[in-house]
């Protein structure tokens, strides 16, 4: 049993496996329907129970596809529905609960801490849905998509990330390491990253870099990416955040610096860091980016129970 909880505690090689395994895993899947299995139905019998702190739409249906379509099951608890959330029983004994009734268990939490105490307590693994330091299955699941879209590893593109230093930005950093590819991140300086994100940057032989012009950040870009600037855990001046960033918005102007047929990526939900003419056009790739989240998942879950081919 393996838990998924940040791309940094996953050795390269089995990212690797897992985004192989992926890759023919879609193949295969051209000819079922929705809910069919794959063949031999590697987790049959297996229930992955899924718990949300905070909105989902994406994460939460491409689990539960995820499962589904390798034979399994899966349940959507929330938190503020369980003895937990209001206080009346403690992690332990919720962990000791749910790896009594399941076989694997999908967080989406609002506090870090709680990831770890589940992981200490359960005896089944523990995947993260998004955290307020990481989103790590939505970064796998982007290299997925870039090297289906550029035909090549990442470590041979340039990633740039024009937005805030949140969770999702953060994966994509410890992606960067892992893979080796280079990332420019363009955003305003009191938004850059900091504390041992900056320091794990600094380390980094200039691989990775922080701008505060966004046109600087997207140069030569293969790829950019975007998030919303207020995330779901932002206790911010929404206006004011926003009126800082208004300079950093992803538009035609700002995509012409990048190389000719760069792609757009978003994890989605987006919100006014793009403007329609970049998100609908025919480089932004941000639905596929959406629907092969289900494909990844899937190899995440067999990399968990130890299934993956
Ligand atoms: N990108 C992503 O994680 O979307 P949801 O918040 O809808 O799950
Ligand atoms: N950074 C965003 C990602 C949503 C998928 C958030 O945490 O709200």
């Amino acid at each position: 049993m393996k838990h998924f909880i940040n791309l940094k505690d996953v050795p390269l090689k089995d990212l690797r496996r897992i985004l192989k395994d992926a890759k023919e895993r879609k193949k295969l899947r051209k000819k079922l329907s929705t809910l069919e299995n794959d063949p031999k139905a590697p987790l049959k019998g297996k229930l992955l129970i899924q718990m949300f702190e905070k909105p989902s739409l994406r994460t939460r249906l491409s689990f539960y596809l995820a499962i589904k379509q390798l034979g399994g099951g899966t349940i959507t608890l929330r938190s503020n529905e369980l003895h937990l959330g209001g206080g009346g029983e403690t992690i332990e004994d919720t962990a000791k609960i749910l790896s009594t009734y399941g076989d694997g268990f999908m967080l989406r939490t609002d506090s870090d801490k709680k990831l770890d105490n589940f992981k200490k307590y359960l005896k089944i693994p523990i995947i993260n849905g998004l955290s307020p330091s990481s989103h790590p299955t939505q970064i796998l699941s982007d290299v997925f998509t870039v090297e289906e879209i550029k035909k090549k590893s990442i470590s041979k593109l340039n990633i740039a990330w024009v937005g805030d230093s949140n969770n999702v930005l953060n994966s994509l950093i410890e992606a960067s390491i892992k893979f080796s590819f280079r990332l420019r991140i363009g955003c305003p300086n009191k938004y850059k990253p900091k504390g041992n994100i900056l320091d794990t940057i600094k380390k980094q032989n200039k691989k990775i870099k922080i701008f505060n012009d966004p046109k600087k950040a997207v140069k030569n870009a293969d790829v950019i990416f975007s998030d919303k600037v207020i995330s779901l855990n932002d206790k911010v001046n929404i206006k004011n955040k926003i009126k800082d960033f208004k300079n950093f918005k992803i538009n035609k102007k700002l995509m012409s610096f990048a190389k000719k047929n760069c792609t757009f990526l978003h994890c989605l939900p987006r919100g006014n860091e793009v403007d329609d003419f970049v998100f609908k056009n025919k480089n932004s790739k941000v639905w596929l980016q959406a629907s092969n989240r289900a494909h990844v998942q899937k190899s995440i879950l067999l990399y968990c129970f130890d299934k993956l081919r």
